[in-house]
């Protein structure tokens, strides 16, 4: 049912826990099963300096997590906003149907963060 790769990302989960020094936040919720997500990201020099996530979610969430940070890690906030549910689960050699939703903490998690960061931006220079 689940891939090598989707056991092994659950398994064995990168970029799990906090980032103290981060500089943006995404708090996402999955409207289709109430599960959630937070992306913490380390912007510097308009890369994704580092990324770090933590999820109630299923093992499909955790999978998701794990590569679509791995996916963000180092890429400049316009790379990483384009990161869509479907490339990510593409990376994890595919999801079941029923759990392609489970997909989207982990793209809107990325995306929500750098929009948290864009806000923190402003907020800092007064606007
Ligand atoms: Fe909720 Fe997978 S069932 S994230």
């Amino acid at each position: 049912m689940y891939s090598d790769k989707v056991i092994d990302h659950f398994q064995n989960p990168r970029n799990v826990g906090d980032l103290p020094d981060c500089n943006g936040i995404g708090k996402v919720g999955n409207q289709a099963c109430g599960d959630m997500m937070e992306v913490y990201i380390k912007v510097e020099e308009g890369r994704l300096a580092d990324i770090k996530y933590k999820t109630f979610g299923c093992g499909a969430a955790v999978a998701s997590g794990s590569m679509g940070t791995e996916m963000a890690k180092g890429m400049t906030i316009e790379e990483a906003m384009k990161i869509t549910n479907r490339q990510v689960a593409k990376a994890l050699d595919g999801l079941p149907p029923e759990k392609m939703h489970c997909s989207n903490l982990a793209a809107d998690g990325i995306r929500t963060a750098i929009e948290d960061y864009f806000s923190k931006q402003k907020i800092g220079k007064g606007e």
